[in-house]
């Protein structure tokens, strides 16, 4: 989904969609099979930019890593320690390669990773943490250089702050580490628990993934096993916002409602009709919308921030005032400018994003400048009159693979 897309709003959204697996669950994934022995398969993943990154890292350390129908397969010990700048730059989430790599081959070359530009999100906890459990961490221009020759060691360690990327290090560069590692302050997302759940069925000995304690037993022999990811929260929120956006009547399959509540209970307040299942959830809106007030985001079981963009474009132009601060990132709110190019009354003050609502929103030009934000862009475009032209899908490929395809099959006119 490159380039540009062009929706026509104006069109309620009827149906049923089916969430594909957590970009967030298979990118650690896909890290962690590093540390398997044998071959890793992963189920039913969606094709998403950043997958095809973290395939190329994979490919470019010497793993086999190929497409096998809607699965992947991941075999063979790395060999070369040079991770590719190209891909490393552009993906935050190569940052996550560092432990295994470093673990199977103790020394990791790699580049400090971009991403989506939401904020300065450094990698220090991640390099911190590898140090207290014995890494050497140098910089040669671009690279970055981590050594473990003697290998990992177990350690107790303290995250400054509840990262989800850092505990996700911790994890498999406690699998490999010699001797008990007991993170405390452990971020609790559910893909962590699903990263856990995936090592310790490949042998792993992983405690208290969910809580802010973790303990894992080292050195663990990893094998390889076929594993399906979780189904993605954040994929889920986008389509309940959709329907909100579009109004209709949607339900949301294959995904737990309880692993995004707070963008149900949200949009439930603010007079949508959700109906929550065990494994799906159905959102409906007819009647206008009430601002939601003050909303904040925070570490699960809060407010996702990834989450936020898309209940922002939702609640646009409800009846009523929004605000919604931002806890985890600086700059979250970089689709507030597409947002007002529509006819929303949308400000950003700090980390705050406010909504005046009460604005009808019109078609209009506007540029995705990262992936959630982009969503966002055409999750407003669906409840807009006439035409949006959104620049810079590339940003949202990153994320879904088939967003337009999804909302086209609800009965979005999308292009
Ligand atoms: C993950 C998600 C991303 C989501 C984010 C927060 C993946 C692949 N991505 O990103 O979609 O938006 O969690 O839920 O799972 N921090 C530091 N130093 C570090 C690490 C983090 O200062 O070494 C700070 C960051 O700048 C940020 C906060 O910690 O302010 C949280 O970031 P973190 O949870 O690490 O985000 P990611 O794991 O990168």
């Amino acid at each position: 989904m490159g380039g540009t897309m062009t929706v026509e709003g104006g069109r309620p959204l009827y149906g049923t969609v089916e969430v594909p697996a957590a970009k967030n669950s298979v990118l650690p994934l896909l890290a962690a099979s590093v540390l398997c022995s044998g071959p890793v398969r992963l189920e039913q993943v969606p094709r998403l930019s950043d997958v095809e990154d973290c395939l190329a890292i994979l490919r470019a350390v010497g793993c086999t890593a190929v497409w096998e129908g809607e699965d992947i397969q991941v075999s063979g010990p790395p060999v070369w320690c040079r991770m590719p700048l190209e891909e490393t730059e552009r993906m935050r989430a190569s940052v996550l390669f560092a432990a295994p790599l470093l673990a199977r081959l103790g020394r990791v070359e790699t580049a400090l990773p971009g991403g989506c530009r939401i904020g300065a999100r450094p990698v220090d906890w991640h390099l911190s943490a590898l140090e207290q459990m014995g890494a050497k961490v140098s910089q040669a221009g671009q690279r970055l250089v981590i050594t473990a020759p003697a290998g990992l060691r177990g350690a107790e360690l303290c995250l400054p702050g509840p990262s989800v990327g850092a505990t996700e290090t911790v994890l498999m560069a406690g699998c490999a580490a010699r001797g008990l590692t007991i993170l405390h302050g452990a971020a609790k997302e559910p893909e962590i628990v699903d990263l856990a759940d995936f090592l310790n069925r490949c042998g792993g000995k992983i405690d208290g993934a969910g809580t802010d304690e973790i303990r894992i037993e080292g050195p663990c022999v990893l094998h390889g096993i076929s594993y399906r990811p979780m189904p993605d929260r954040i994929c889920a929120s986008t389509l309940a916002c959709a329907a909100a956006s579009a109004r209709g009547w949607v339900t949301i399959a294959g995904c737990s409602p309880s692993l995004y509540s707070p963008v149900l209970d949200i949009l439930e307040g603010a007079g949508c009709t959700v109906m929550r299942g065990t494994s799906s959830a159905t959102v409906g809106r007819m009647g206008a919308l009430r601002g939601a007030g003050h909303l904040v985001t925070g570490g699960y079981p809060g407010l996702a921030t990834d989450a936020a963009p898309l209940v922002a474009a939702a609640l646009l132009s409800a009846e009523g005032k929004t605000w919604i601060q931002d806890r985890v990132f600086e700059a979250r709110f970089g689709c507030a400018e597409g947002f007002r190019a529509m006819g929303a009354a949308a400000a950003v003050r700090g980390r705050t994003l406010e909504l005046e609502g009460g604005c009808p929103l019109h078609g209009a030009d506007v540029t995705a400048r990262d992936l959630r934000g982009g969503a966002a862009l055409v999750v407003a475009a669906l409840g807009a009159a006439g035409r949006t032209r959104i620049e810079g899908c590339e940003y949202i490929a990153r994320g879904y693979a088939s967003l337009g395809e999804m909302l086209s099959a609800l009965g979005a006119r999308i292009v």
